[in-house]
């Protein structure tokens, strides 16, 4: 694995950050287009959601009658306003009406949670599912410029960010409003007055929340930002990779500092998250808890005054009623709150949806049993190629590279370290584009194929072998999950690795470990060739493939490489060169371009570049066989 610095590592970080900066702004987000996108979710679930709607209205109803009926109660009942005694009948009745309403209330609060956490969820559920198609989607750039701790934690953090939102936002403003309004219509129905005194400082509670909601806006997407770098950290550091890397230098208290300095500004932006607007909400709870005293006292001034009189019943009915304001207000505030903070993480969340994949099947991509030509045939016409992130100075990766690999050849690349070999692989099968020329398979642009078709057609052993913390046998039939146990042990003795497999205790089902870590570097080669075997594609792609190898294992896998690529195109990249001798045409690469080309007897006579590496490596005595 290349490992890369903490300072490279943070630089490919800008660069996708800037990357989807450049392309929101393009975009320009603006807040009502992201009201419209989050809406846009809710789309499939509209019936669940009108359902969940009506059943809040009905509640937040039963929920403002037993204020109405306190009235009734006191004023009729208990003390009836003629002075005659208490009636215990209709007591009766208005007690048990009140009870049957919170019963009904409670139950009508069960379905809308349960409806309400279904839709949520599955709203959170769908945004996961296609930010996760969406990244997969993306060129292989995108990977390699950004981290992957980054792209977790858009996932992990951001999506589940708003899931609460998601979920509550609906429910909460509709239930809130609704109460509100209706505790509002019975306080207007019991006084106009009081009503006016209980409302006045409103208007200017709702410009501080504006305020105080931007504040948290700001704080939650420095937040976010914060937790994806410690989940880079994580991802870092916390992998067999990473951690060997640490052990090696010495560099876990290092390691242990920089996770600690971000854990300081993630706790930081957590407690000023949490503590912005409490201020502002202790001063809405004073407010309106001191709302009753202040109606008691004006209540006075009218039963002494010589405006119209108050009863009793009102005057507890009126509080009981703006007691139950309070609440619903705090919560319509708390999720105008809430929205404004998650407008950070959905703009995080649409920029990475609205990225576009440097590489897409084009409008009218046909496959590539449509193309003109036999399937096998590859030829690079005067390709170009500059990796996107290198600087625009820097010299191309690929300077006017032309060659054509007909059916059944095997066609091999030489050249130093940094030559450009692997990208003419990268190039075959379209994960990336020629900045200039062309690439053309089966006689076709690849530019013009459906990308899944020309990766059906090919199989790769690159030159970092990758393998799935699972069974061998899993890590095998990822090629091909329909094959047999007998398929998967034939492609494993071709590419001479049964052997080994049959003497580990568990066999096939031994588990391979984080990225295959159980197994030598040259095991895990072979498990990789024995992997395309298994997938048997028309052309192969091998870029080093026996170069974690030793000699003697080397010539078995060799023999098993040259036997598979009987009858396929291959490409192969060569460190030693006893493996390309009997390649058809050698290109020797260099700097960008193919500087010599031809067999490896014509390129020894010429006594160029290739003959200078084949004298190295027989001075080194890697060479063996190359009379
Ligand atoms: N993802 C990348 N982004 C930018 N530059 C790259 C990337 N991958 C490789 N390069 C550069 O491109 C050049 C060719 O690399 P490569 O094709 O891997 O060489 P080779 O396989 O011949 O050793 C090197 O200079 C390398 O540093
Ligand atoms: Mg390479």
């Amino acid at each position: 694995m290349s490992m890369r610095g903490p300072g490279a590592g943070k630089g490919g970080f800008r660069a996708v950050d800037e990357d989807a900066q450049r392309r929101a702004n393009a975009a320009a987000p603006r807040i009502p287009e992201l009201g419209r996108r989050v809406a846009a979710l809710f789309r499939p679930y509209r019936g669940r959601l009108a359902v969940t709607c009506a059943l809040v209205v009905v509640g937040a109803a039963v929920g403002v009658i037993p204020p109405l009926l306190v009235e009734r109660i006191f004023d009729d009942a208990l003390f009836p306003l003629d002075g005659s005694p208490p009636r215990l009948d209709l007591l009766a009745v208005l007690v048990g009406s009140m009870i049957g309403l919170f019963v009904a209330g409670a139950g009508i609060g069960i379905g809308q949670t349960w409806l309400t956490s279904t839709v949520g969820n599955r709203v959170t559920g769908d945004l996961r599912i296609r930010m996760f198609d969406h990244l997969q989607a993306m060129d292989l750039g995108f990977f390699t410029r950004t981290k992957t701790g980054v792209i977790q934690s858009r996932l992990q953090n951001d999506v589940g960010g708003v899931s609460g939102v998601l979920t509550n936002t609906v429910t909460s403003i509709l239930g809130n409003t609704v109460t509100v309004v209706s505790a509002l219509v019975a306080m207007l129905l019991i006084d106009w007055r009081l009503t006016l005194i209980a409302v006045v400082m409103m208007p200017i509670l709702i410009v501080v929340q504006r305020r105080v909601g931007q504040v948290r806006a700001r704080i939650a997407g420095q937040t976010q930002e914060s937790l994806s770098e410690l989940s880079a950290i994580t991802q870092e550091t916390l992998s067999v990779s990473g951690i060997l890397l640490s052990k090696s230098f010495n560099r876990q208290r290092a390691e242990s500092d920089r996770y600690a300095a971000e854990n300081r500004t993630q706790i930081g932006l957590q407690v000023r998250q949490a503590m912005s607007g409490q201020g502002f909400f202790a001063v809405v709870q004073v407010i309106m808890s001191s709302v009753p005293a202040v109606i008691y006292l004006v209540a006075g001034f009218f039963i002494s005054g010589d405006a119209a009189p108050i009863t009793a019943g009102a005057v507890v009915a009126f509080t009981t009623v703006q007691a139950r304001l309070l609440m619903p207000l705090m919560g319509l505030m708390r999720v105008a709150l809430d929205l404004q903070t998650s407008r950070a993480l959905f703009a995080r969340i649409f920029e990475y949806l609205d990225l576009t994949p440097a590489i897409a099947d084009a409008p009218r991509a046909v496959p590539v049993s449509a193309a003109p030509g036999p399937v096998g045939r590859i030829e690079f016409r005067d390709v170009s190629f500059r990796y996107p992130d290198a600087g625009a100075e820097s010299p191309a990766t690929l300077d006017g590279v032309t060659f054509i690999a007909e059916p059944g050849q095997h066609i091999a690349f030489v050249g130093p370290s940094g030559a450009g070999k692997t990208t003419i692989l990268y190039l075959a099968p379209r994960l990336y584009e020629p900045t200039a020329g062309a690439v053309l398979f089966a006689g076709a642009d690849v530019r013009t194929l459906a990308h899944a078709s020309i990766i059906d057609d090919i199989g790769i052993v690159s030159q970092e072998t990758y393998l799935f913390h699972a069974s061998i046998r899993d890590n095998l039939r990822y090629a091909r999950p329909d094959a047999t146990d007998a398929e998967i042990e034939a492609a494993c003795v071709a590419a001479n690795i049964h052997h080994v497999i049959s003497g580990f205790e568990d066999g096939y089902d031994t588990t391979v470990g984080e990225r295959g870590y159980r197994l030598s570097g040259g095991e895990k080669q072979r498990i990789a060739i024995a992997r395309v075997l298994l997938k048997d594609p028309p052309i192969l792609l091998l870029d080093e493939a026996t170069s974690a190898l030793d000699t003697v294992s080397e010539r078995v896998v060799q023999e098993a490489i040259d036997a598979a690529s009987r009858g396929r195109t291959t490409l192969s990249i060569a460190h030693r060169l006893s493996t390309v001798v009997g390649a058809d045409v050698i290109h020797v690469v260099d700097g960008g371009r193919i500087v010599e080309s031809g067999t490896h007897v014509e390129l020894l006579g010429r006594g160029g570049l290739y003959a200078t590496l084949a004298a190295q490596q027989l001075a080194a005595g890697r060479i063996d066989g190359l009379g």
